[in-house]
């Protein structure tokens, strides 16, 4: 079977790195990827971590581009691959423009979609915007869902998607294995990292923060943003915010936080630097959803800075807060974690409910139409060590 997976964003491609080396490996698929240039900088630097190689290379992204022109120009280059490539199934993961357009190109000319994450739900069209939409349109064409987590399985059933699904648990957990093994098998690349952040100061605690959600552009970011200018004026905290290149972001964080001598904005982060630094991390403030699911299996306290998530089984677990965009809760929720240890201990469990680091290999045994033995997050996984990538891949590809 020829399998095409079709991913643009940063997030999108950390999740589908190790899907597509598994893929490789398996000797029934034949497997190609496509990437659609909807992130060019932000996906580079994960292509080059994961030896990964497009065999498909669209240029999508136009400067100012609304999200219609954007879905557009994603539809008719992605149809032009599917005409080109012929594959007998396409992979498409979560909820960006690039992976409803591409399901949806898939869909018009009958070619199955398999949809990566499937069935987060948020309960509200509006938020995240557009993911929440997105994400139940590719639902709803797919014919095959690998749903990360049993309440995610139930969301989709409720909504009576017509395809197969099955619990696979997160990818994220299966890339995050990989790059941690890669950091931690490599003194020298450690020792660069410490080098690279050595003007952190060992005696202010580190609170990580990213930002860049749509339903947060203005009011919300701008909230946001004098909170942590609150959180700066103590002192015992240094912020470092590595900054989305989208402009609605770069113009109100720059504007608002840059020259703050306790405020850090740079660019965003290589996959590992940013687990480096989330690991160095006391406390994690993100609208994220990615960071959502790593940080728990870190053990790193999160406050969301979203009203609401699609994510919910790490607040469930106690590990993650939802604290919503009001300048006043942010600031009370992380002085509460700054200032009570018992808190912040409570906060600290590790806890894994997004996945066990095998989400890769039971969609893998699902396309290839073997029995899949489902994810179950009640049940305690034993954390397996995992090869680091370059014993996967040749030096010269890391
Ligand atoms: C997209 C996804 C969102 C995901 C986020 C991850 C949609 C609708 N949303 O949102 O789900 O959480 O990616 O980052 O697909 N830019 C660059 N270079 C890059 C990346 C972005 O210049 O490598 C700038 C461009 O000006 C671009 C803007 O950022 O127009 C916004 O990017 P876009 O992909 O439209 O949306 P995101 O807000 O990043
Ligand atoms: N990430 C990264 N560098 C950064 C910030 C985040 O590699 O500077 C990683 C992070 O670990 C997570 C993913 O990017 O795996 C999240 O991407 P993003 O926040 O862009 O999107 P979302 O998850 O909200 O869709």
């Amino acid at each position: 079977m020829r399998v095409l997976s079709i991913f643009g964003t940063r997030p999108e491609a950390i999740k589908m790195a190790p899907l597509v080396l598994a893929l490789r490996g398996e000797p029934q698929l034949h497997s190609s990827v496509c990437v659609t240039g909807q992130h060019r900088e932000m996906l580079a630097q994960v292509m080059g971590l994961f030896g990964l190689q497009a065999d498909h290379e669209l240029d999508v992204m136009l400067a100012g581009q609304s999200l219609n022109g954007l879905f557009a120009r994603l539809l008719a280059a992605v149809d032009g691959v599917l005409d080109a490539a012929r594959p007998d199934c396409v992979l498409v993961h979560g909820d960006t423009s690039t992976a409803a357009a591409a399901a949806m190109a898939a869909f018009h000319r009958r070619i199955p979609v398999g949809h990566v994450e499937a069935g987060l739900r948020s309960g509200n069209i509006h938020s995240p915007f557009p993911e929440e939409m997105n994400r139940r349109l590719v639902d709803s064409v797919s014919t095959w869902l690998f749903a990360p987590t049993p309440s995610a399985r139930a969301a989709a059933l409720q909504e009576g998607v017509s395809g197969h699904i099955w619990v696979t648990g997160n990818t994220v957990i299966d890339a995050l294995n990989a790059a941690l093994a890669t950091l931690d098998a490599d003194p020298a690349r450690q020792q660069a990292l410490a080098q690279r952040y050595h003007w952190l100061d060992g005696r202010r605690r580190l609170v990580l923060v990213t930002g860049h959600r749509r339903e947060n552009f203005g009011e919300g970011l701008r909230n946001i943003c004098a909170a942590l200018r609150d959180l700066a004026g103590r002192d015992d905290v240094q912020i470092v915010y590595p900054v989305h290149l989208n402009p609605n972001v770069q113009g109100v964080v720059q504007k608002t936080l840059a020259g703050h001598p306790h405020i850090h904005l740079i660019e965003p982060l290589d996959y590992l630097d940013f687990l480096w630094l989330m690991r160095r991390a006391h406390l994690i403030l993100t609208d994220s959803g990615g960071v959502q699911e790593e940080a728990p299996a870190l053990g790193k306290p999160v406050l969301v800075l979203r009203d609401v998530t699609e994510r919910p089984e790490a607040v469930a677990a106690g590990t993650v807060r939802l604290v919503g965009t009001s300048r006043e809760r942010i600031a009370t929720e992380a002085n509460r974690l700054l200032d009570d240890a018992a808190l912040y201990a409570q906060f600290c469990r590790k806890a894994n409910p997004y996945g066990d680091g095998h989400a890769c290999q039971r969609i893998v045994d699902a396309l290839c139409g073997r029995s899949v033995a489902e994810f179950r997050p009640e049940l305690r996984h034993a954390p397996e060590p995992h090869p680091p990538l370059n014993a996967i891949f040749s030096e010269s590809q890391l």
